[in-house]
This record gives structure tokens, sequence and C-alpha cells, in this order.
């Protein structure tokens, strides 16, 4: 019955008697997904209608019916009343045939030198591209909340980790910047993508060109694209750009993950080097002391699923012979879902960042512990006796292993004890083995003592547009 009342709707029916069945249709179609495309197909009508009647190939009076008709389809999408359906399978035939409906027989025209396999790629270029600007915007609005609270804690101490094992001393805002400085080579990857993909598929036509002398520049020009694209094979059947922004994203987010595991570590009880805000955290239903970092934790789940959506796609891509294959429609779930959930993490992260209370004390407490100052101490013995620094390694471990024994740490060891293990050794060996005085020693450029970090987050203020 279904099948009898669509008769006659199918664009492609004219060498079919029967309809599809109904879960043909269920299968093929793909409107659902990809009417988020509506405006980019939209424009990618507007642009090909206008170099038809350029070039003659349609009249002015078609394209400007075609124009009116498309207006109104605009009004429609914006007011929610556009009618998607689903017998139409994909955005490219909804917009068509209810272009039809508005403006009657130039709606037939306006397909002229084009087919859906030039359209639907053109129309996920120029989605992709709106995506890209969107991620790294996401992606930007962290990085200043990361350089705020850097600004704040140039001086806090906490301890660094190689191992996971306390290394040596750090200050708090060296560690945050080291994720902005992630975050940029993200926005940079992000960028190259975009300015790879900025090619036109328009007017490739179905995979061979057309005989219509259309003029490709002009719709490549209209649309914002750099040029057109040389090959027409290649311009219909290329999906590396969506793989390119996919691998970007899946890289970006393993560095949101990464910041997401320190959240979960920091706010733990037994790091308690921070907590979230009560925005940022969930509670549970028997524990009532709990404070969870689940956007933290969803975080970190997410970036292997956006690594997923890539291999996904790679999968679907790596064994298709030249040119369009319907394997391609499955495309636009895989990348808007990728980006989607990448909007998310940023917009979760930055919200994190900007309200966690970070607690210096315990930071410092824990940077203290664990003989974190023992290279300065090797360091001072290199310095001030000339010692091979081989040999400073040797001493200052056998120093550590005498503070371990007496279960205390390095500055509390006696000038006494340390003059049993190197006699050279004197008073002035202390100043070197407080916190503060180890990170403060680290000018070196890149290093973590607080005047760096300071130039540091200047320079991001510079070149993020903050106000200082
Ligand atoms: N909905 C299709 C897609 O997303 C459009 C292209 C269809 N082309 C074709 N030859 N059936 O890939």
């Amino acid at each position: 019955m279904a099948n009898e009342t669509q008769k006659g709707q199918q664009m492609w029916g004219g060498r079919f008697a029967a309809q599809p069945s109904d879960i043909m249709q269920s299968i093929n179609a793909s409107i659902d997904v990809d009417k988020r495309m509506v405006r980019e197909d939209i424009a990618g009508s507007r642009a090909h209608a206008d170099m038809l009647a350029e070039q003659e190939i349609i009249t002015a009076e078609d394209n400007e019916a075609i124009q009116g008709g498309l207006d109104q389809i605009v009004s429609e999408v914006q007011a929610g009343t556009f009618p998607y359906r689903v017998e139409l399978e994909d955005i490219h035939m909804n917009v068509e045939a209810r272009l039809k409906e508005i403006v009657g027989e130039p709606a037939g025209r306006l397909h002229t030198a084009r087919s859906r396999n030039d359209q639907v790629v053109t129309d996920f270029r120029l989605w992709t591209r709106g995506a890209l600007t969107e991620a790294s915007r996401g992606l930007k609005q962290l990085q200043t909340a990361l350089v705020s609270r850097a600004g704040a804690e140039t001086e806090t101490v906490m301890p660094g980790f190689t191992h996971l094992q306390t290394a040596q001393p750090v200050t708090l805002g060296h560690h945050l910047l080291a994720y902005v400085e992630m975050f940029e080579r993200d926005r940079s990857r992000l960028a190259d993508c975009a300015a790879r993909l900025n090619e036109s598929p328009l007017g490739a036509a179905a995979l061979a060109g057309t005989g219509f002398a259309i003029d490709r520049e002009m719709t490549a020009e209209a649309l914002g694209f750099d040029r057109p694209m040389a090959n027409s094979l290649d311009a219909v059947s290329a999906r590396d750009f969506a793989l390119e922004a996919m691998s970007a994203l899946a890289i970006a987010a393993t560095h949101l993950s990464r910041l997401a595991e320190e959240i979960v570590l920091w706010t733990s009880a037994q790091f308690a080097f921070a907590s979230l805000s009560d925005a940022w955290s969930t509670g549970s239903s028997i524990m009532p002391q709990k404070r969870n970092p689940d956007a933290a934790e969803l975080i970190r789940a997410k970036a292997s699923l956006i690594a997923g959506q890539f291999a996904s796609l790679q999968g679907a891509v790596k064994a298709l012979p030249l040119a369009y294959a319907k394997d391609l429609q499955d495309d636009k779930t895989l990348t808007f879902t990728a980006f989607d959930t990448f909007g998310l993490c940023t917009a979760a992260m930055s919200g994190m960042i900007e309200t966690m209370t970070f607690k210096p004390e315990n930071m410092r407490a824990a940077a203290a512990k664990g003989f974190s100052t023992a290279t300065d101490l090797a360091d001072w013995l290199v310095r001030e006796l000339k010692m091979p620094f081989r040999d400073a390694h040797h001493v200052t471990g056998s120093l550590v292993a005498l503070a371990e024994q007496n279960n205390i740490d390095l500055p509390e060891l006696s000038l006494e004890q340390m003059q049993k293990v190197e006699p050279r050794l004197t008073n002035d060996v202390f100043s070197v083995l407080t916190v503060e005085a180890s990170v403060a020693s680290r000018q070196s450029y890149g290093g973590t003592s607080p005047v760096r970090v300071r130039e540091q987050v200047e320079q991001w203020i510079q070149r993020l547009g903050m106000e200082s």
C-alpha cells in the first residue's frame, strides 16, 4: 500500500515500474542526517543556478524563479516549517522537490550539468569547513581559560611527575600552559585541514565532468573555495578531507583526555590538588560524600569514540574503487558525530577549568615530598664542588638513601649527617633544597621558573587576543 501511494515520487524513477520496498527506503534514506546540510545545499544550488544563467545554459528568468524559490525555502527552514520527507531520500532531493512545488518547471532545470555526487560533496566540504572553524573556536576558548588560570598560578608549586612518580617541583602555571601549547598545535592542524579542503568539487557532475559549457571557477569563487578541483573522479570520491578533519579532532581529543585524566587524579582525595565547582561535579545516589568528576571521565571516554569515528570512515573508504559508491553516504553521520562530540568536550573542559578551585597548600606539600629536590642537590655539587654530574648523581643517591633510612626528607638531614657522605658539603646546600628555590632556578627557555612562565603567559595573552 505504502508503495502504491509513493508511486512516481522517486526522482530517478523513470526506468522503474515498482517502488522500493519500505526497508530499502529505510536503509537508503539519509535525510535524518544530511538535513543538517540544508543551508550548504541551498548555497550550492544558488551558485550553480547563477552560473548556469551566466553561461546561458538556463535563462535569466529561470534563474530568478529558482533563486526566489530558494529564498522561500530558506525562510521555511528558519521557521521550522520546511517539510523534510523521508521518501525523498536525502537533502538534495528534498530541496529540489520543494523548489518544484514552489516554482514549477524551472526547478527541473537546476540539476542540469550537476549530479548528487558532486552536489553532496560540495555541501559536505562547506559544512566541514564551518565545523572546523567552530572546533577551533572551542579550543581557543579553552586555551583562554587555561591561560587566565595559569597567569594566577605562576608561583604555585606542585610536584612534576614522570612515571607518575614525584620527579621535580614545577609551577602550576607551567603545567597548565603545556596544554595551551598542545591545543595550539591542534588548532593549527584544523586550520591546515580547512585550507586543504577548500577546493570545489561542484561541476565534476556524476564522475566524468559535463558536456555543458559550465564555469567552475565561478561557482568555486561564489562558495568561497580557492579553486575548482582538477580531477572530476577525485572530486566526487575523495573523502580524505573528512578523514583529516577527524584525525585532527582525534588528536585534539587525546589532549583533552589527558587533561581530563589529570582532573580525575587531582580531584581525588588521595591527590587533593583541586576540586571541581558544583556546576561541574555530580553526586552519588548512595554515597553522600561523593563529588564525582563525571564530565572529565566522559571526555576521557569520548576521545576514543572520536578516534573510532575516524577509523570507521577509514574502513569505509579504503577499499572503494573510483568513483562514488553509496558507502560514502555514511561519511556524514560519522563526521557530524565526531564534531558534535568534540564541541561538547571542549565546552565542558572550559567550564571545568574556568571554575575549578586549586589547593596550593596541598600541591606544595606534595611537591616537597619524595626527595623532589634531589636533582638540585646534585646540581649544587656540580656547580660548587666542580664534581662531574655522574659522581654528583651518585653522592646524591647515597644522601637520598640515608634520608630514607631515617624516614625523613632531604632538607631534614643535618649537615653532619650529610658530611659523612660528602665532607665538602656546606650549609649553603640547604638553600637549594626548598621547592621554591628549585623552581626559581629553572630559568632555561621553556623552563618552569615563575619568570619564564610569566613571560609565556604574557605571550599567550597577546597571541589569543585576551584582555591583559
Ligand atoms: N545521499 C547521497 C550521499 O549522501 C547523495 C549522493 C547520491 N548519489 C547517488 N549516486 N546515489 O552520498
